[in-house]
């Protein structure tokens, strides 16, 4: 049977670390790319990655480069170039820089690996994906973007710290973009089958939604730049959903047109992952109040595509 192949684009904190989940899953063969003057970051890391098989049992094949030619034949790539955030940015103040790096990286992954299903994590995500989406060309149900089944996890964590329960039996659902305006939905969230609202006081609810909210920013403030363990292992969970065409139910930034009522843009909502990349998006009802702070969520998205819009005429 053929080995799967992920290319990881971007062997930065993000980067290296979804290579590092990939191959200790053993999900397939894994390229690390970054640009030329980092290419021995990349290498370095690849090799010292490529010598833990032996001692955590994985055989895959793990390289460095920055020769996009190393992609061809991709199933998965990862796409998680661009600058992150340091304390007191927001993930908007990225757009100028990264949208030029997204795009770059873009037409070559469609130039080398024009059957590939690419998840984007550079942020401002809504509008990386976007920018992904117009760069390559490719069709909607090939191009994803990574948010939500970070923020549920983040939510998914604070729940279960104040249960003092297993974070396995916490399910939960999040909409919208990856801004501080995501919505968590305390209403589909439940403890192995019991609503959380049976358990736990609105206002600890509350207070959970609020961090998950703001949970990227709590870590920026601690360390000094952006998260990258959970982000890349949310990446790698999509990456496994396709490669082994999994049909699992996750929060993803996936095209919505009719669907929630959007009107053709990436947000973040349930949808089906298998072979055949984003497969479906599931319809859920929403209550007055969620649907409000959806559609702020997803106006938020609508700017910021505006603004790539505005200073990149070419991807409109
Ligand atoms: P980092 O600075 O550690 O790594 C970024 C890497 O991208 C660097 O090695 C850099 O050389 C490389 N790069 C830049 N231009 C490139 C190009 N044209 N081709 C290939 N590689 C290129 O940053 P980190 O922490 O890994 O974050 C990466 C991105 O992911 C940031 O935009 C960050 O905001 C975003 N992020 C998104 C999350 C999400 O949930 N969607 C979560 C965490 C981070
Ligand atoms: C995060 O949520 C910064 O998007 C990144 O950690």
């Amino acid at each position: 049977m053929r080995r799967a192949k992920i290319s990881v684009i971007g062997a930065g904190n993000v980067g290296a670390t979804c290579a590092h989940w990939a191959a200790s899953k053993e999900l397939g063969d894994v390229v690390l790319v970054d640009i030329p003057d980092k290419v021995g970051v990349a290498q370095g890391k690849a090799l010292d990655l490529a010598c833990c098989g032996p001692i955590e049992r994985f055989d895959a094949n793990v390289i460095g480069t920055s020769d996009y030619k190393d992609v061809a034949g991709s199933d998965v790539i990862i796409l998680t170039a661009g600058i992150p955030r340091k304390p007191g940015m927001s993930r908007d103040d990225l757009i100028q820089t990264n949208v030029r790096i997204v795009k770059s990286v873009s037409e070559q992954i469609a130039e080398y690996a024009p059957e590939s299903v690419v998840i984007v994590v550079s942020n401002p995500l809504d509008a990386m994906v976007y920018t992904a989406w117009k760069a390559t060309g490719f069709p909607t149900n090939r191009i994803l973007g990574q948010a939500g089944v970070l923020d549920v996890a983040r939510f998914r964590t604070f729940i279960a710290m104040e249960l003092g329960c297993s974070v396995e039996d916490v399910s939960a659902l999040l909409l919208g973009g990856h801004g501080d305006d995501m919505v968590p939905l305390p209403r589909y969230t439940s403890i192995h089958g019991i609503p959380v609202s049976q358990l736990l006081p609105q206002e600890t609810i509350n207070a959970c939604v609020e961090r998950a909210k703001v949970g990227g920013g709590e870590i920026v403030k601690l360390m000094g730049t952006s998260a990258y363990y959970a982000p890349a292992s949310a990446s790698v969970q999509m990456a496994e959903a396709i490669i082994k065409d999994k049909k699992r139910i996750l929060p993803c930034a996936a095209y919505c047109d009719s669907e929630f009522g959007v009107g053709g843009y990436f947000v973040g909502v349930p949808c089906v992952l298998g072979s055949g990349g984003m497969e479906k998006v599931l319809q859920i009802d929403l209550d007055a109040g969620e649907k409000k702070l959806f559609e702020e969520s997803v106006s938020h998205v609508k700017d910021l595509v505006k603004v790539v819009q505005d200073a990149f005429p070419e991807l409109k």
